[in-house]
């Protein structure tokens, strides 16, 4: 049947989506002629799984992108949202608040480990590390200290695609494009153990954690007093899902504390229950001075992200009018009513029924699982992450850590066969990821290796 046509103007249907001619209307993909060949459009979802335009399910082992914390069509959410509907759609952001919005911000901060405990809303991951950043800097600023303005994030990590996350953000392919970038931003090596840019193993900590001294070391070399904050995600995402030592964010947080420099903690994607644990600051027992959360927060039905900061660094955004603007930052949609009555939902939902036990337990079952694909393929060198936040480094050969030529991008190909095979994951040349929801059974978790399983199969046997 068509689709009704609202004063006039005619509407596709989901099937006619597909076709060439309506793709040129849109941008979706960075390249838009190679992706519009076999294009991915989603008409619907339940639980775990996707169904495309033509009718092919897919399980959802990403979450959509780590934001699908607790299933699709989850009734609780969906209710919550209907509800608020009726009540209240929009408040004033300018003027101020709503009560969904105060009630949110003490439930993050009830569940924010440590006296990170003041909050403020944006709509999405890019907005809030920016206006992290900011709050550093005006912090500074208020505390006696305008020369403090330098950030340090590392490369290959994503922060966002604003000028300012863009710029905190360690990406060439994205960066380059759009530079040149606003200053002030310096990147140090992660810590990729795995591959170790400086040459060394782990051991247990001997090799000296060269990936954290040469921060300190860069704050000391820029000069202290001209250093806001660092900025990092405690496992990164687009290097590969890099796990730090255990010792790597606990000296960050001592060099933070020596030289007064925040410490940032992205947790757009470890936030929320991903690692296991609420907030992956848990998970390695670091609490940063500010903390910015997003995707699964509200579930991917409405967006919604937060930034949660301690106590003290609040209180300086207090004061008399005359010498203190407050933290000069907002946006139009910040604290959308709507928005915050999905991210109670979900944290409710999450609480509620204890999936951060469940992700532990799925975690586990996961890595379980790819260790199985270690030893039935050995092409996976490294098995990386916590929770359900889990990726493989795909290698010729473990012994070496040989990597595939890049012109084959084997991870590539194994993501775009699982893809075929009905499953939805992560997948870069090198390394491929899970990033299921957290209401991931064990059954569903299992099916998900199964189509990795075969899909690596395939390839392997084709090559
Ligand atoms: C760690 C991290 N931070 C920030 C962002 C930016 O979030 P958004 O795409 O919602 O702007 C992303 C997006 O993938 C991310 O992975």
């Amino acid at each position: 049947m068509d689709p009704p046509s609202p004063g006039g103007i005619d509407l596709i249907s989901a099937a006619q989506a597909c076709e060439e001619r309506f793709l040129r209307q849109i941008f979706v993909r960075d390249q838009m002629a190679e992706w519009s060949r076999e294009p991915l459009i989603m008409a619907r979802a339940d639980d775990v799984c996707y169904w495309d335009v033509h009718g092919k399910r897919y399980l959802d082992a990403l979450s959509g992108i780590y934001v699908v914390s607790v299933g699709h069509n989850n009734r609780r959410v969906i209710d919550a949202i209907r509800a608020q509907f009726d009540v209240l759609h929009f408040s004033p952001p300018m003027h101020g608040t709503n009560p969904l919005a105060v009630q949110l911000a003490n439930l993050l901060a009830e569940i924010a480990p440590g006296d990170l405990s003041t909050v403020k809303f944006e709509c999405g991951g890019a907005e809030v590390t920016e206006a992290a950043i900011k709050m550093a800097r005006q912090y500074h600023r208020l505390a006696g200290n305008p020369g403090k303005y330098k950030v340090i994030s590392r490369y290959l990590s994503w922060h966002g695609s604003t000028m300012g996350s863009l710029a905190a953000s360690g990406l060439k392919g994205r960066k380059t494009v759009n530079e040149p970038l606003p200053s002030g931003f310096l990147h140090v090596f992660p810590p990729t153990c795995y591959r170790c840019p400086f040459g060394k193993e782990y051991d247990g900590g001997r090799c000296g954690l060269t990936c954290a001294d040469l921060i300190e070391q860069v704050i000391e070399m820029e000069d202290p007093a001209t250093v806001a904050a660092i900025m990092v995600e405690p496992i990164g995402h687009t290097g590969g899902i890099i796990d730090p030592p255990e010792e790597y964010l606990p000296l960050l947080r001592e060099y933070c504390d020596r030289h007064d420099v925040l410490l940032i903690f992205d947790e757009v994607i470890t936030g929320i229950g991903r690692t296991g644990e609420m907030f992956a600051a848990e998970t390695f027992d670091v609490t940063p001075d500010i903390l910015c959360t997003g995707k699964g927060m509200s579930g991917g039905f409405v967006p919604i992200s937060a930034m949660i900061c301690r106590r003290p660094i609040a209180d300086t955004f207090w004061g008399p009018v005359a010498e203190n603007p407050g933290f000069v930052e907002g946006h139009t949609n910040e604290g959308h009513p709507i928005a915050c009555a999905a991210a109670i939902a979900v944290i409710q939902e999450i609480l509620e029924r204890d999936l951060l036990a469940n992700a532990r337990e799925q975690g586990a079952r996961l890595r379980s699982g790819f260790e199985k694909l270690s030893g039935k393929y050995g092409v996976i060198g490294d098995i990386r992450g916590r929770g359900l936040f889990q990726g493989i480094e795909f290698v010729q050969d473990p012994a070496t850590k040989q990597p595939f030529p890049a012109e084959r991008a084997f991870g590539v190909q194994v993501g775009r066969r699982a893809l075929r095979n009905g499953l939805l994951c992560r997948f870069d040349p090198h390394w491929l990821a899970f990033g299921p929801p957290l209401t991931s059974t064990a059954e569903q978790i299992d099916e998900m290796l199964e189509i990795l399983d075969q899909s690596m199969g395939e390839v392997l046997s084709s090559s």
